[in-house]
């Protein structure tokens, strides 16, 4: 059912209260500040507890299983609020309710939600939540039509670091990936609109973006013009006031030298590549459907270092992909000492519905995929620390994020290289740049004393 069009939506969370839990990813997190935009421009304000609300809504990820298992776990618990207060709204939107099936599952196991929504639903959300007041059943809206999208604004969640999404959706299909299913082809937003929205993100004083796509390499491939990513970074770097600007992701098959060199000459620019390998076996890339290899791979990297003195490289790393051997797996750990990396998000391969790896025979078992991420996880864990090691008794530039959430005396922020850093401090220094000498490295973050403001 797709609601019509009313001219008394604007009203409808006036005194209401709303609690938005979003899983997932960096874009996901953009939309779920879209969200909030949205139901404070119809009156709803935030809330932190479920008993509080007026209107929960999940915002849900579906590039595992887990994020999915806990999405329809919280909807259990939820039935019992619902039995307290009818009048209570739940809907469920995102990666996940954007597949069909998991959309018609939801409707027909938890009576109790009243609106299930997909990605490009967003613009549609004020008649969406006009009709749940006035119908009991479950309202589906997986449309694919995403006219809107593009006008709403986000509700940004920080006043100095913000989302800047420049490119929606994924055509690379790689084989174990949900995200093309889900987030559709890839649609580049146009330059003009990005750096008038950093502009004005700049002149309200944001110090940092963060330009958001699933493969920011492609981007404006799909626009008129030669436009590339290299040159909206270019571009950016001009931008009055901006301090640092990062991006991700970055696909390693299409990341030009052009892109290094932006990096390596643009001062706003930070020194980071989030650059995935998911595996370091020709084989299983080629079975992922990555279109590169693992030799591609390393001279992209050397050419990064070679080119950017102190950038830091993270990836994302698969394991237990379907018919991983242990020669295969070893490769992956080989890759890993070879390129040294500074931190590596590692998974446990989770089948996805409507992919073609999930079809794939020789699935290894949980044990085989956990025994393999611990044994990932020590050697990366070694290489993170050595690599942190050195940066003892330097002085690096942080932005504080604000206070540690164990300890209000200290401080948290993060260097150009995406580093973590603790430090003692007040809590006013939120929000600007600081010079950090670094006393102590970790595997996870580093710690240090304040030397002095930067800005
Ligand atoms: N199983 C495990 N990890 C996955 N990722 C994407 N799809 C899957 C899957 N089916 C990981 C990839 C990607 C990151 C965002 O999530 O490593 O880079
Ligand atoms: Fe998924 Fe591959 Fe697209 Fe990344 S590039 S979102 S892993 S299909």
């Amino acid at each position: 059912m797709k609601p019509e069009q009313s001219a008394n939506s604007y009203a409808i969370g006036e005194g209401k209260k709303y609690l938005l839990i979003t899983f997932g990813c960096q874009m996901n997190e953009h939309d779920s500040e879209v969200i909030c935009s949205v139901l404070e421009s119809l009156g709803y304000s935030a809330v932190l507890t479920a008993e509080e609300a007026d209107l929960i809504i999940i915002n849900t990820c579906a590039v595992r299983q887990k994020p999915e298992d806990k999405v329809t776990s919280l909807l259990g618990k939820y039935y019992a609020l619902k039995q307290e207060n009818k009048e209570l709204i739940i809907a469920v939107g995102g990666c996940m309710t954007q597949q069909e099936e998991a959309a018609r599952y939801i409707r027909d196991r938890f009576h109790h939600v009243n609106i299930v929504f997909g990605t490009h639903a967003l613009p549609r959300l004020p008649l969406l939540l006009e009709a749940a007041i006035n119908y009991k059943g479950t309202i589906i809206d997986i449309d694919e039509d995403y006219t809107g999208r593009e006008e709403l604004t986000a509700a940004h969640s920080s006043t100095f670091k913000a989302w800047l999404p420049v490119i929606y959706g994924c055509n690379n299909f790689c084989s174990y990936c949900v995200v093309p299913h889900v987030r559709g082809r890839e649609r580049s937003r146009h330059g003009e609109d990005i750096l008038k929205e950093a502009k004005s993100l700049a002149a309200r004083g944001y110090l940092e973006l963060t330009l958001l796509g699933q493969n920011v390499n492609s981007y404006g491939q799909d626009l008129a013009g030669d436009y590339t990513f290299a040159g909206l970074l270019r571009d950016m770097n001009y931008v009055e006031g901006l301090k640092r600007i990062r991006f991700m992701t970055s696909h390693p098959k299409d990341l030009s030298p052009e892109l290094i060199e932006a990096v390596r000459s643009g001062d706003s620019i930070c020194e980071h590549f989030h650059l995935p390998v998911q595996s370091g076996s020709n084989r299983i890339l080629k079975n992922m459907n990555r279109g590169y290899s693992r030799e591609h791979y390393i001279k992209l990297v050397n050419m990064i270092k070679d080119s950017i003195p102190g950038v830091s490289i993270t990836s994302d790393i698969i394991v237990g992909f379907p018919g991983e051997s242990e020669e295969d797996f070893q490769a992956t750990l080989d890759l890993l000492k070879t390129v040294r990396f500074d931190n590596a998000f590692s998974f446990i391969y989770s089948p996805r519905k409507n992919t073609t790896a999930a079809a794939m025979r020789e699935q290894l078992s949980h044990g085989e995929k956990e025994e393999r991420l611990q044994r990932l996880n020590e050697v990366q864990h070694a290489i993170s620390s050595e690599l942190n090691l050195q940066l003892e008794g330097s002085t690096v530039e942080v932005l504080v994020e604000g206070p540690s959430k164990n300890n209000i005396d200290m401080q948290t922020g993060r260097t150009r290289t995406n580093k973590l850093v603790h430090f003692p401090g007040s809590s006013d220094l939120t929000g600007k740049l600081v010079n950090i000498n670094i006393s102590e490295a970790k595997t996870w973050n580093l710690a240090g004393v304040l030397e002095g403001e930067n800005s």
